[in-house]
């Protein structure tokens, strides 16, 4: 039986690794996984971790608070090349665009074990934006033999910077598998609602919510501030309307937040809400104000309708089916589109009858099959 090391760190790693880490673990998996976390992430790894029943089999704790890339990266890869090579694993699997992925990948390349990538091919035309991310994931492309590509269009991106197209499965994202895990469970569980309540009491379900979160490194300063100054504008224009924010624990994306919003009183400025009850939120809001890449992916499960508050998403499909809007961060241009979509009506209205184009919650077996039938001679 073959190993498969498992790398990852963040919050959204582990939403979307967790569905591949459980088909590794199905009997007919050519691999078995070793799961090794960095800890970039700590509280939020962790959350999602719990709530996705996934136990790391090593994790090597390397978060500090605040602490800069070069100092994460570089502790990163003396660790994982340890763990690497007392592992010796046939395969190492690294997700998306953080810097535990691209490190993951490198300290792989630097020990000779192949590397598979999860979520490859997407892309800005920009490497300053996201930054620091395009140009993670634009690295590790290149250090890559099996490319995982959720979409047509991500795998179009990898095929322009010739990478061959026998290494490039479309599998969709895994994110939607998670999605769907999750939403079946709270969907089956007669208590959901009732435990959500006691969670949450400031949160009134039946009442119009507007989901708010950021925490793009890009956006740092005048950027996070004009999005936090749309917000508040928006809460005085629809008072009776909740604007619920669940925080990002990096300091720089949650200290301008307090500063701008704590005084409103419709803003609930609250803690990392756990993936079960954002998934609710998800689908219950009426519109979400957001810089995240995962939740660009989620909305249209739901049809929710989303403000991307950035200059460019390597996410074009929401955009196309009509779900996401790219609205940056001018604060004028914030409170016009999400007067547009607000005004029309008091009650929810998502966009209905949509496909989620980024899956259809099959990924990691699609992942799963293509390393099973391409792991000759690894
Ligand atoms: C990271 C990823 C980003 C991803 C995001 C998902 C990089 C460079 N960035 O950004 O691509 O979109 O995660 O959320 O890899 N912190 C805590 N507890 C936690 C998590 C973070 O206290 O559980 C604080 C710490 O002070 C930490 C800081 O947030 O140093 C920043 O975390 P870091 O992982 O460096 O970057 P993010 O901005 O979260
Ligand atoms: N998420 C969560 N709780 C929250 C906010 C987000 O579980 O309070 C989930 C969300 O559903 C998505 C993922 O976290 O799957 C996105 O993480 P984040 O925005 O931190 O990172 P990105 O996707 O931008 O890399």
């Amino acid at each position: 039986m073959k190993k498969a090391m498992v790398v990852f760190g963040t919050r959204p790693e582990a939403i979307k690794m967790a569905p591949v880490v459980r088909e590794l673990l199905s009997e007919d998996s050519t691999y078995r996984p070793v799961v090794v976390v960095t800890g970039q992430h700590r509280e939020l790894l962790h959350q999602a971790l719990e709530m996705l029943e996934i136990e790391p089999d090593i994790d090597l704790s390397l978060m500090k608070p605040n602490q800069s890339l070069a100092e994460f990266a570089s502790t990163a890869l003396s660790s994982l090349s340890d763990v690497i090579k007392s592992e010796n694993p046939d395969l190492i699997l690294v997700h998306g665009d953080t810097s535990t992925s691209f490190i993951g990948a490198l300290a792989a390349y630097y020990n000779q074990v192949p590397v598979g990538h999860v979520e490859a091919g997407l892309r800005t035309d920009s490497i300053k934006s996201p930054w620091p991310e395009e140009g993670n994931r634009r690295l590790i492309g290149r250090l890559t033999k099996f490319h995982f590509a959720p979409t047509s269009r991500s795998a179009e991106n990898l095929l322009k910077e010739n990478i061959d197209q026998n290494t490039i499965f479309v599998t969709g994202n895994t994110v939607v598998d998670s999605l769907l895990w999750v939403k079946n469970k709270l969907d089956t569980s007669p208590t959901f609602k009732e435990e959500f309540a006691t969670r949450h009491p400031y949160i009134e379900v039946d009442e119009e919510i507007v989901l708010v979160t950021n925490h793009r490194r890009e956006n740092f300063g005048d950027g996070m501030r004009n999005v936090y100054n749309a917000v508040k504008r928006l809460a005085v224009e629809y008072p009776l309307k909740q604007f619920i924010f669940p925080m990002h624990l990096n300091p720089n994306a949650r200290r301008p937040a307090e500063e701008i919003l704590s005084e409103s009183a419709n803003v609930h400025l609250i803690a990392p809400l756990d993936y079960q009850d954002f998934v609710y939120m998800l689908a219950t809001a009426s519109l979400i104000i957001t810089d995240s890449g995962g939740v660009q992916e989620e909305a249209p499960s739901f049809g929710t309708h989303v403000l991307v508050t950035r200059q460019s998403t390597e996410r074009p499909e929401g955009i196309e089916a009509g779900v996401a809007v790219l609205v940056g961060t001018d604060e004028d241009e914030i409170v016009e589109q999400a007067n547009k979509i607000l005004k029309k009506t008091t009650k929810r209205s998502p966009i209905d009858g949509i496909l989620n184009p980024y899956g259809d919650g099959t990924a990691a077996r699609q992942i799963i099959r293509a390393l099973n039938d391409h792991s000759h001679g690894n």
